[in-house]
């Protein structure tokens, strides 16, 4: 009978330590290897390096079942393992492709054990992290043959799996996933990989490690072109007077189209679309065959924010010295991530035209500032209110479509702000309730809606 599996997961970011969480809910003992000391002393004390919901707790209930452990140490961490599960960051390099230093060195270090390993003791390799297709049966296959003196598919396997985990819903993902994909280097690489997954009902797809690979970035390549679709459309409905989310409510019916991912708003940020677009768009064209559509939505994100900016400017004449409420900081809703986050565009962009930021985001705190420009930074303040952000602005702008903007209220604008001018970025406000109150609104795909109740184009 097979050995019960016992996991190395490599990397305890969000995604190796939530696949870790998953993992151990249906039973598989975890131990989790991260160089970084700090992040392994925070998870063995019970503390989540990162915010994400139900994780703090699932890793309290793991580390007291004992199916989570975690550790600084590689030869610990290796001991008996029947996978290595690699979850290691993948960040760009200076020229937008990807950089594979850190896949490299645990590629490495697996063949370093398995080399180690005198009889027994099979080992399968999984790689977790986003890589360009090609990097498991290239790179990580060589380096691990190459340390361990032994032959992938014979004396070890290999196999890819991405994984598809958003940011504020990544254990509820990772419990359900929609789809389970592996892609083994020969059977029994991909039967180890699976035998991880029997719990799932989820649709399995079987098949090579570069196919995985290449899964995972369509994936994202299609659902960031929908949304630059969306922003590219809704910026023409605007233009003519037509509301986009109409628009987008009637082909959502359609069942080859769907609803989802057609919201326009200021743009896509995060962690994985803009950096995952960058990495497949550079490796496309270094193949010769260009993904010009997809680099078509990274063009169109980089000018989404901008919108914002040329309706501030169009409203009140110019930047300088107006006082900019920004209501929104991380990328979306439920993360305190400012990854990419287009707010930092935003800020960016009126403080180079002379505005100062008062910013307001219920989870975010100095990483936001962190996270600007340093000639930016004076100019930026962040306050622990809607209301301190709206006092004295110019103009209000709306960039995440947290609950607590949902419920701004038009009289606290036309109250507090300067000038009442609110911006909605990512259609949470209701134009007419705002326009009634005496408040001008402009939203993406809608256009402007004039205080007086008017309807004037954008
Ligand atoms: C995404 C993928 O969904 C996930 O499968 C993958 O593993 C990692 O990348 P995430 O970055 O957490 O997850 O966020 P997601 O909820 O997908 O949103 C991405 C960005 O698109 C956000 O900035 C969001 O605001 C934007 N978006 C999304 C829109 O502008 N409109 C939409 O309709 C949907």
């Amino acid at each position: 009978m097979a050995r019960a599996p016992l996991v190395t997961v490599v990397g305890s970011s969000f995604v190796g330590l939530t696949t870790a969480l998953a993992l151990a809910h249906h039973g598989t003992r975890c131990r989790l290897l991260d160089t970084d000391a700090a992040k392994v002393e925070a998870i063995q004390g019970g503390r989540a390096p990162f915010e994400e919901p139900g994780v703090q707790a699932a890793l309290k209930r793991h580390l007291k079942s004992g199916r989570v452990t975690a550790t600084a140490s590689i030869p610990d961490a290796y001991r008996g393992a029947t996978h290595v599960m690699i979850c290691v960051g993948t960040p760009p390099a200076w020229d937008g492709s990807q950089d594979l230093r850190f896949i490299k060195a645990v590629a490495r270090s697996v063949g370093e054990e398995i080399h180690g390993r005198m009889r027994g003791g099979y080992l399968t390799a999984i790689v977790k992290s986003t890589v360009i297709p090609g990097t498991t049966a290239g790179l990580v296959r060589g380096e691990i043959e190459s340390a361990s003196g032994r032959r992938a598919g014979r004396d070890f396997g290999l196999a890819a799996n991405p994984e598809f985990l958003r940011e504020g819903t990544a254990l509820h993902d990772a419990l359900h996933p929609d789809r389970v994909v592996v892609g083994g280097i020969d059977k029994r690489s991909a039967d180890e990989a699976l035998r991880l997954f029997r719990w799932s009902k989820a649709p399995v797809v079987r098949t090579d490690p570069t196919t995985a690979e290449a899964v995972k970035y369509a994936a994202n390549a299609f659902l960031a072109t929908k949304v630059s679709f969306a922003n590219e459309f809704a910026n023409y409905c605007a233009e003519v007077g037509v509301d986009w989310y109409t628009v987008a409510d009637a082909i959502g019916h359609d069942d080859r189209i769907g609803r989802k991912f057609l919201n326009a708003g200021v743009g896509f940020g995060g962690s994985c679309f803009p950096k995952d677009l960058k990495a497949i768009t550079t490796a496309a064209r270094a193949a010769g065959r260009p993904l010009e559509i997809a680099q078509a939505a990274l063009e169109v994100n980089g000018r989404q924010p901008s919108e914002v900016t040329r309706v501030i400017l169009r409203e009140l004449g110019g930047l300088e010295r107006k006082r900019i409420a920004l209501l929104g900081l991380a990328f979306k809703p439920g993360t305190d991530d400012v990854r990419e986050s287009r707010a930092l565009l935003i800020a960016a962009e009126v403080i180079e035209g002379g505005a100062e930021v008062v910013g307001f985001d219920p989870l975010v705190k100095d990483q936001f500032a962190r996270a600007l420009a340093l000639q930016h930074r004076a100019n930026f303040t962040r306050v622990e209110t809607i209301e301190e952000a709206v006092e004295g602005a110019d103009a209000v702008v709306v960039q995440t479509e947290a609950d607590a903007f949902r419920s701004l209220d038009p009289r606290t604008v036309k109250r507090r702000a300067r000038h009442a001018l609110v911006l909605d970025g990512r259609r949470v406000l209701d134009p007419q309730r705002f326009a009634r109150a005496g408040v001008d609104y402009w939203g993406v795909g809608v256009g402007m809606v004039r205080a007086a109740g008017g309807r004037k184009r954008a």
